[in-house]
Formats: C-alpha cells, sequence, structure tokens
C-alpha cells in the first residue's frame, strides 16, 4: 500500500514510524513533514490547506490511502478533496470537523446525543459574556469558538482576564476560521467572534480517542496529557507538553463507558445529521465527581498522546485507517495492545507557547539512537535540517518516547534520553507522569 500522510508535527511523525513498521505499506509520502519524518518517508512540499493540491500530490504518487494529521487542513475541507478524487482518505469532512473546529457546534451535537458535557452559554457580546460568567462563578472557563491551536481556552479565578480573553474572542477573528472561511465556507464565517463560557469541570482528564467508519468506534487505549508550559500544572495552556499511557489509576471500565455514553451515541448524532463523522474522535474527558464529562472533542489523533497510544498499539496501523476510510471497521479484527507503558516527555522551544525562538541547532539525537534504541527515540515536531544540522523551526521541538514494563521505567528511559538532547533556551517538563508512576 501506497501511503500518503499530511502534517509535520511529532503526532504525524509518530503515525509515519508506525506506517513505516507495517508490512503492507510499500511506500511511504509525507508532505510537508520534517527532519525526523524524512528519516521514514519520502517527503513532498504542498499547501496542507489547500484540498486540490493536495488531492493531486495524492494521485501522482498513486496513494491508496492519505492520513490527514492537523485539524486546520481538515476543517477546511481537505478529506473532501481527496475523496472527490476517488482516494480512501482518513480523516473527517470538512462539514463533520466542525466538531473540532467550532465549540458551540460540538455543544448542540452533543445535547443533541444526549452526551454529558459542561454546562455552557455561546457569547457573542460582552454583556452575555459578564452574564454567563456572573452565572457559573469562579473558576471561569472562556473558549474561543475557532481553532486556536490548544490556545484558545482560559480557565482562570480573575474575572478581569476571564472577561479580556472573550472579548479578544469576540473581537478578533482566530487565524485559522479565516483560512477555512477562504474556501467560501458560510459556517466557518458565521462562527466569527462567538465564545463559549462554561462551567468549570474538576477532576483528573483523560483523552480516548476512537477510530471510526461514520458507523462503527473501535475506542483506543485512554493517555493523559499535560496541557500546561511548567511542572505541577503550572502556567500557560499549550498544545500539550507529554503524555502517557496507560492509566494505573483510571477505572477499567473507562473506555467501555465512554463507548458507550459519548462516543457511539456522537458518531450516531453526526450520522443522524447527515453529516457522518469518520476519522478519529478525539474526546477529551473530565473524570469529576459526578462522573465522566466531555471537555471537547478534536477531529484527529491528539498530539502528544498519539505517540504513546501509537508506541503500544500492536495491530498495523495501515489497516485499521484503510477500514475507517472504506467503511468496513466492523470486519476488523479486535486490535492488539501491548502491556508496555509509554512516555513521551514534549522538548520545546524558548518562549513556547508564546512566539518561539527557532533556528537553534539540536545535538544529542544520535546518542538517543545509538544508547537508547528501540526503548526510547526521538519523534520531531519543529525540526528542519539546515546542511549537516538539524535546527528547531517551531514551538514544540521533538517528542521524546520511550516504553518500559511499567511507567516508571518508560519515565526514567524518557528522561534519560531528554538529557542527551541539547537545545539552547529550551524547556521540557521534568513531572510527566510522575504521579501515576508513583501510584498517586
Ligand atoms: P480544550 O481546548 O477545550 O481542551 O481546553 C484546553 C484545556 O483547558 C483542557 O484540557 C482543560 O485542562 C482546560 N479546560 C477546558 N475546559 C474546561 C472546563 N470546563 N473545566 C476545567 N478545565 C477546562
Ligand atoms: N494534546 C491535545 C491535543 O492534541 O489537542
Amino acid at each position: 500500500m501506497n501511503v500518503l500522510v499530511i502534517g509535520s508535527g511529532a503526532r504525524e511523525h509518530a503515525l509515519c514510524r508506525s506506517l513505516s513498521l507495517d508490512p503492507a505499506v510499500t511506500a511511504l509520502h509525507c508532505a510537508p513533514g520534517n527532519a525526523g519524518i524524512a528519516e521514514v518517508a519520502e517527503l513532498h512540499r504542498v499547501d496542507a490547506l489547500d484540498g486540490s493540491a493536495v488531492a493531486a500530490l495524492a494521485q501522482e504518487l498513486d496513494a491508496q490511502l492519505v492520513v490527514v494529521g492537523p485539524e486546520a487542513p481538515l476543517v477546511a475541507g481537505v478529506a473532501d478533496a481527496v475523496r472527490a478524487a476517488g482516494i480512501p482518505v482518513f480523516g473527517p469532512s470538512g462539514q463533520a470537523a466542525q466538531l473540532e473546529g467550532s465549540k458551540a457546534f460540538a455543544k448542540d451535537v452533543m445535547a443533541g446525543a444526549g452526551v454529558p458535557t459542561a454546562r455552557s452559554y455561546v457569547c457573542t457580546t460582552t454583556e452575555e459574556v459578564a452574564e454567563a460568567l456572573d452565572a457559573f462563578g469562579a473558576p471561569y472557563v472562556v473558549k474561543d469558538d475557532g481553532l486556536a491551536a490548544g490556545k484558545g481556552v482560559v480557565v482562570t479565578s480573575d474575572l478581569d482576564v476571564a472577561k479580556a480573553h472573550a472579548a479578544a474572542c469576540i473581537g478578533t477573528p482566530p487565524a485559522a476560521s479565516s483560512a477555512a472561511s477562504s474556501g467560501s465556507s458560510s459556517a466557518a464565517s458565521e462562527q466569527r467572534g462567538r465564545v463559549v463560557v462554561e462551567e468549570y469541570l474538576d477532576g483528573p482528564e483523560v483523552s480516548l480517542f476512537a477510530i471510526t467508519d461514520g458507523e462503527t468506534v473501535v475506542p483506543l487505549q485512554p493517555a493523559q496529557d499535560f496541557k500546561r508550559a511548567l511542572d505541577d500544572d503550572e502556567g500557560p495552556n499549550t498544545g500539550g507538553m507529554g503524555a502517557y499511557s496507560p492509566l494505573p489509576w483510571a477505572d477499567p471500565k473507562l473506555v467501555d463507558e465512554v463507548l458507550q455514553t459519548v462516543l457511539q451515541p456522537t458518531v450516531d448524532e453526526m450520522r443522524r445529521r447527515g453529516t457522518p463523522f469518520s476519522g478519529l474522535l478525539y474526546a477529551g474527558l473530565a473524570i469529576t465527581s459526578r462522573g465522566v464529562r466531555v471537555i471537547e472533542f478534536n477531529a484527529r489523533f491528539g498530539d502528544p498522546e498519539t505517540q504513546v497510544v501509537l508506541a503500544r498499539l500492536r495491530t498495523p496501523l495501515a489497516g485499521v485507517l484503510l477500514a475507517a476510510a472504506n467503511g468496513t471497521l466492523a470486519d476488523l479484527e479486535p486490535l492488539r495492545w501491548s502491556d508496555d507503558a509509554a512516555v513521551t516527555v514534549v522538548v520545546a522551544s524558548h518562549n513556547y507557547p508564546g512566539t518561539p525562538r527557532t533556528g537553534d541547532p539540536i545535538t544529542g539525537l544520535d546518542e538517543v539512537a545509538a544508547e537508547d534504541a528501540p526503548h526510547a527515540y526521538v519523534l520531531h515536531a519543529g525540526t528542519k535540517r539546515a546542511g549537516d544540522t538539524i535546527v528547531s523551526a517551531g514551538g514544540r521541538v521533538l517528542s521524546v518516547t520511550a516504553t518500559g514494563t511499567d511507567l516508571t521505567q518508560a519515565r526514567e528511559r524518557a528522561y534519560e534520553a531528554v538529557g542527551r538532547i541539547g537545545l539552547d533556551g529550551s524547556q521540557h517538563r521534568t513531572d510527566i507522569a510522575a504521579k501515576a508512576a508513583a501510584g498517586a
């Protein structure tokens, strides 16, 4: 099978790594990719937001499967363009991707499907925002309606900070939704300036992914992400600074419960609305004292959770993704999982999640490959080649991933590998999976 992966983060490197280990994959392509992905796939240039360009590339490469990694191309309708060209694609249509592209739309679907989530108001004026904040009280949760790369959410006990964020969301259309609206999607332009104010959910967070063809839903193993920039969950929200799987503290019935109460009802509701969702449905959950609640949906694999989930998946990946693309998931054998634990630690540039410093040389990659493989390996995110060296090219630069018989061993291996990496001014959290490994 000839496979083309769209994207350039550590998630796409993880996808490409798993696909490259699948004997069914005879040729692996990635666009635009990064310096690490170049080691397992042939890279191509493409504007990932341009559906016709992606479809043309897939045709030129004779791809039998296209896997769209990030949310922005999905919301922009890239999967629709590839599907229209007759090529199987893993990823939802632009309309179905609104589950991630608009938080207000996601709330509406959840209401229709009876899925438990935080109570919320969708506001378009500062007066409505003030009323909603007052109704829920502190801590305040204010969310940009549109895509914001994990940075559109503010959780704060400071009323002024909550109001200022809401005002900014109402006043400035988010960059990603203006990209989507250039594709003449009226749904995208209607979302401008909306903000969701919702009740605060207290409790540990779980990311649960499910592969679906629009009808059958196959959950993957749960993972936990670390969203805040600094140790002890301090600092601003980021795209994610690390992850681990499995979750020794979670109820073994959690996956089944979420399948019954969240994933299947959502997929059924999307089909009922005439916008079936196929691809990867990501449920971000809070395990509250009153039960499981959905914090958000994403329409694609999570980053960095994918790095740990795929590290544990034993079933070859290509066949699973192709079955979702072709609508044949009901015939798939049950997925096989390793008993190993996996941990990933994100190494980020100076100043991330603010505007990051880029262009710094990265050292130590060869040592990790020589000393730590196969248990630990480096997945690249924002990297590029500059002559003989690999340099930083984004906020999240590397996702250092390791497996072990338990979380303690996986953690030790991941941090040992992180210790070999040199990147001027870089930052990483030192407490990824620490509490879970200690049994807390
Ligand atoms: P989201 O982009 O919706 O996943 O939000 C990013 C992060 O903000 C989540 O992972 C949570 O840590 C936090 N968050 C979002 N919504 C809530 C909520 N209702 N209650 C508490 N924390 C939240
Ligand atoms: N790790 C959070 C996300 O992928 O949205």
